[in-house]
């Protein structure tokens, strides 16, 4: 079979002119990573997520920037052809531009990304640009951004107001003259991310966004099953792998205790197939 063509920054942004939907999902390490390339994920990102899914904290917010170096580095031996997008963790770009520079740098430098995500509107324009100025391009990521849940005060539907829906409107044109090469819409509703989806020359990737935006993310724990403290209602679940584990595991438990695993025709010498 013929090896599709890697995806770039630049060819995603092409995907948008021709109406192709962008698919994404998350990941934090080698294996998982390499699963999605190639079943053929145009973007991977290696999201803070893994705060929650991986980590098992509440929120993002205890995100380090070493630790997302070390998925981001991870991720990176897995993937061949996906865009591979970095979320730069909470306080790593917001207290100023120049350390926001130095940390989003570091994801290129030592862990091979190929873009960095970072939340927030308006007030992210200045770093957005200084960032892309220098060459790393940036995605943004507007509606419910999980590292302002204080704010929020929980997982709420955003842009369901008139003044609501303008505000986004107004952030998703500041990302779009930053330099943003592609917009994360997070739980907004979807009247508002078609809206802004049809306003902005840059594509919007929903999550909880509706049919509308050009391409679509889920965190790949949710839509595989493997995260069971909670469900999104806009997650579809594409396997139940948390009940398949649990069923090989419970096999092999029961192999062990009764004697049989290993059994004396099987391999337990070590060698490799
Ligand atoms: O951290 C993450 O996984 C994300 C996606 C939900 C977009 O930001």
């Amino acid at each position: 079979m013929a090896e599709r063509k890697k995806v770039t920054v630049p060819s995603l942004v092409e995907m948008k002119r021709r109406r192709e939907k962008i698919a994404a999902l998350t990941a934090y390490d080698a294996t998982m990573a390499a699963l999605l390339d190639e079943a053929g994920l145009d973007l991977i990102l290696v999201g803070d997520s893994a705060a929650m899914v991986v980590a098992g904290y509440e929120t993002t917010l205890p995100m380090t920037m070493e630790a997302m170096l070390y998925h981001t580095a991870a991720v990176r031996r897995g993937v061949r052809r996906a865009l591979l997008v970095a979320d730069m963790p909470f306080l790593s770009y917001q207290v100023t531009v120049e350390e926001a520079v130095r940390n989003a740098g570091r994801f290129f430098q030592e862990a091979g990304a190929e873009a960095v995500k970072i939340e927030g509107g308006e007030e992210m324009a200045e770093t957005i640009r200084r960032l892309t100025a220098v060459g790393m391009p940036v995605l943004g990521h507007l509606g419910l951004t999980p590292q302002s849940i204080r704010k929020f005060g929980g997982y709420v539907l955003q842009g369901t107001t008139e003044q609501e829906a303008e505000r986004l409107l107004d952030d998703a044109h500041a990302l779009e003259q930053a330099g943003v090469f592609a917009i994360v819409l997070e739980k907004v509703c979807l009247e508002v991310a078609k809206r802004i989806t049809e306003a902005v020359s840059v594509p919007t990737i929903g999550i909880g966004a509706g049919p509308h935006c050009d391409g679509q993310i889920l965190v790949t724990y949710d839509m595989l099953g493997l995260f069971e403290k909670f469900r999104p209602k806009f997650v579809r679940r594409y396997a139940e792998l948390g009940r398949i584990i649990r069923q090989a595991c419970a096999g092999y438990v029961d192999d062990v205790k009764r004697g049989q695993f290993p059994s004396m025709g099987e391999s337990y010498t070590g060698d490799q197939e």
